[in-house]
């Protein structure tokens, strides 16, 4: 009759199996982070594996309308808006915050509308007309957002201000439509609301400013809904 053995752990005296073991643990972990990536993603390990690892760049011609400027050029199709302005255009106005959509210092106007080119990629920005700050005015003839923020000195070191002055820009054209927000509908509004201070500070929540001119840039946006005001 044969007997269970218990196998006897290493020993000091004999390091040539403990590193065997921890080769194939290292090896066995590998192995494994594909397979789970694979799971996880609901694709098969070799495509895991492409996934996870160095998955060549696609690149395509498109051409985008920036500033009512034709703009061609050939990109990798994962490139964000942000830095295909930043980047590759030159257009720096637009400021890189978190990268996360979390900050609003990206924000640009897709048609009017608008959006975190951090979150948006280029390649869906065809076809619409995109805004950004270099776009809204010029030193000679500020737009009216750029001369409220002035007036009211609604920034300090100016970085978020390009994303808040287009947050504002839409947000005086989403007033005019009488578009609702989460405040207007805790008071009951259905359409068209008064634009008050909470709606304000709603409506730019989007738009973190870390060196906290929240009071003036409220003040800027007042002014911009009451000039922006039509019959
Ligand atoms: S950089 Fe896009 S939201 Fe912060
Ligand atoms: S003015 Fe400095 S982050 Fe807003």
């Amino acid at each position: 009759m044969t007997r269970c053995t218990e196998l006897e752990p290493p020993t000091a005296e004999d390091p040539s199996q403990d590193n065997t073991l921890d080769l194939t643990r290292r090896e066995f972990l590998a192995g494994a982070g594909v397979v789970s990536a694979g799971l996880a993603i609901g694709v098969a390990p070799a495509a895991a594996e492409q996934a996870t690892g160095a998955a060549s760049a696609v690149t395509v011609p498109i051409t985008l309308s920036i500033n009512k400027q034709q703009r061609t050029l050939t990109i990798d199709t994962r490139t964000s808006l942000l830095d295909l302005l930043r980047e590759h255009l030159d257009l720096t106005g637009s400021k890189k915050g978190c990268d996360h959509g979390q900050c609003g210092a990206c924000t640009v106007l897709l048609d009017g509308r608008r959006v975190n080119s951090c979150l948006t990629l280029a390649v869906a920005a065809q076809g619409a007309e995109i805004t950004t700050i270099e776009g809204l005015g010029t030193p000679d003839k500020l737009s009216p957002a750029q001369a409220a923020f002035l007036e009211h000195d609604g920034f300090q070191c100016g970085y978020c201000t390009p994303g808040q002055i287009c947050s504002a820009t839409a947000l005086e054209e989403e007033a005019h439509r009488g578009d609702l927000s989460l405040v207007s509908f805790e008071t009951g509004r259905t359409s068209h609301p008064k634009i008050t201070d909470d709606e304000i500070r709603e409506r730019m929540s989007g738009n973190i400013c870390r060196c906290g001119a929240y009071a003036n840039i409220v003040a800027a946006v007042r002014q911009i809904i009451r000039n922006g005001e039509r019959p």
